[in-house]
């Protein structure tokens, strides 16, 4: 009996952990790995720590100390790594060490497995996380969870690898809009964001459906624009299940998100949605719409004729002013000024909006209608006041349509066609398309998933999330406009935390393959299998739902 006991326990972690021949089962795989002869034994190992590294670097690596303290049932203490330079040689030490190498290229790392020490280099706080996250999936999952598990396999097979990623822009996206994530929620998402090497939060907070960010100057917007009377059950347009619903986070809350998404190396990129899906900051100012309304927070989904009347210069001065605050709010590079699905009717029909038309001189030609070159306007007096703040706009590839100014990037949604069109007039892009990217789709049989958009007839499944190419269609010379790729998750059927995670995973573990890894080192046999036998061990003990 004893016998079998013991044999049972050291099956059942290598059958957890099976992986491919001559892999290490990490997604997303990385760039170069060597495997040699021999192990380290990490139980009891020590953390040898430059001293020139982030406060928040330090922090991710004594997390990572006291979870192997745990797991193992043996300390490992943390020290300073004084004196050593990054060439130190792998045989020379003892232990785990962590050491700054500028000649790294930024979010690259190196690590070094020798039979008495490992070795971790890279030159900056996202490198270093990313080999904590590669060493992670090296060891017994249970290192995830903090739990003890001193029977397990803890030892690295000795190796060496080097790593960084394919794309700069690495994105995932979050709509609180149509429904509310708290503070809590969005984190659990953020870390397994950052356990799949992403590096940017796009936040769709404003929408039709409730106005989602505390403006100072406009506490009306949160206080009315943040709640709906009810929401529509179903695909019934006609319906409204008559409960009040809604939520917004204070700046407090944004500022402690932006905080916790920098320690795991992501940029939280706001989205102030115009001049469309605007209804919620209608139904709090109507005299900033053609009509002047009323007009309701809506309760049902699709896209609004009702946007901003750009006619009015108070509908300027209001946009400024919650851009003043969202950028003190956001230190991203990037402000997303959404431009998505903005209906020209109210506008065709505004005396105000048509009097700016004609005061800008703007024609109907080409193919593109006066109405068409008004948002053009929009767009650009927006972009050049985020600019003059020192920031760039990203906008969904509507805003191509007509005349866009340089140095705007397009997300690219619609398709790739959008994305081919800007790279070659030489705008920055980020690949979005709905095909491959709409995490809202269902992975199964729509008739049998939990209910999506109506119109899903096919299956978005994980295997096509992994087959997209970014550079398909894209001239060589114009592939460096193709900033990087990101999915998106609009929640309009999706209202709990668990179905939020079970419509993201696993498929963001392959957008990570697309977004890190070269397309020829991509193989979708050895993904899947390292995603059904290592990788739902690690979502599963993390407590992640995931569909299968
Ligand atoms: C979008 O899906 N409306 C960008
Ligand atoms: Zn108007």
């Amino acid at each position: 009996m004893k016998r079998l006991f013991i044999l049972f326990s050291v099956l059942v972690p290598l059958a957890a952990c099976a992986k491919a021949p001559g892999a290490l089962g990490i997604v997303p795989a990385p760039k170069d790995v060597t495997i040699q002869n021999g192990s380290f034994k990490v139980k009891g190992a020590g953390f040898n720590i430059d001293p020139a590294l982030q406060e928040n670097t330090v922090q991710a690596l004594n997390r990572l100390a006291d979870d192997i303290s745990v797991g193992t049932g043996r300390t490992s203490s943390v020290a300073l790594a004084n004196g050593l330079t990054p060439a130190a040689e792998v045989s020379s030490l003892k232990g785990f060490f962590f050491l700054c190498d500028p000649a790294l290229p930024a979010e690259n790392y190196r690590i070094e497995v020798g039979r008495k020490a490992v070795k971790v280099t890279a030159s900056d706080h996202n490198g270093f996380l990313y080999a904590i996250q590669t060493l992670r999936q090296m060891l017994p999952v249970a290192n995830y969870a903090g739990k003890a598990e001193p029977s397990g396999a803890w030892r690295l097979p000795c190796c060496v690898i080097e790593d960084g990623p394919q794309f700069a822009y690495r994105g995932m996206h979050m709509d609180p809009c149509r429904h509310f994530w708290s503070v809590e929620e969005t984190k659990k998402y953020l870390d397994v964001m950052a356990m799949y090497k992403r590096n940017r939060l796009h936040w769709h907070l404003t929408e039709d459906q409730g106005w989602r960010i505390e403006i100072k100057k406009y506490p009306e917007l949160t206080e009315t624009g943040a709640f709906r009377n009810g929401t529509m059950v179903g695909h019934d347009f006609d319906s409204n299940d008559g409960i009040r619903y809604g939520g917004y986070y204070t700046q407090e809350q944004i500022r402690e998100i932006v905080a916790y998404a920098g320690d795991l190396g992501i940029t939280v990129i706001p989205e102030i949605d115009l001049p469309g899906h605007m209804q919620a900051a209608l139904a709090t100012y109507p005299e900033l719409g053609c009509t002047g309304g009323p007009y309701d927070v809506w309760t049902i989904w699709g896209v609004s004729e009702d946007v901003l009347c750009v006619g009015k210069e108070e509908t300027f001065t209001f946009l400024e002013n919650v851009l003043d605050e969202v950028c003190e709010l956001f230190p991203s590079e990037y402000i997303h000024i959404g431009g998505d699905e903005c209906p020209k009717v109210r506008w065709e029909n505004c005396p105000r909006c048509q009097a700016r038309i004609r005061q800008l001189g703007l024609k109907s030609e080409g193919g593109v209608s006066k109405e068409q070159k008004l948002q053009n306007y929009v767009t650009s007096r927006i972009q050049k006041y985020l600019e003059g703040k020192g920031r760039k706009i990203i906008g969904w590839d509507e805003i191509l349509e007509g005349d866009l100014d340089e140095g705007a990037t397009v997300m690219s949604w619609r398709g790739t066609k959008g994305g081919i069109k800007a790279a070659g007039l030489g705008f920055d892009v980020i690949m979005t398309p709905t095909d491959y990217f709409y995490f809202d789709y269902q992975q199964g049989d729509p008739e049998k998933e939990p209910l999506g958009p109506g119109y899903i007839k096919i299956p978005l499944t994980m295997e096509k999330a992994y087959s997209f190419n970014p550079f398909d269609q894209i001239d060589a010379s114009q592939q460096k406009h193709i900033l990087g790729v990101q999915a998106n998750l609009w929640t309009e059927y999706i209202a709990t935390p668990e179905h939020l995670e079970y419509m993201l995973l696993p498929r963001m573990l392959a957008l990570s393959e697309v977004q890190w890894c070269k397309p020829e080192k991509k193989d979708y046999a050895r993904f899947e299998n390292e995603v059904r036998t290592h990788q739902f061990a690690i979502l599963d003990i993390l407590g992640y739902k995931h569909h299968e």
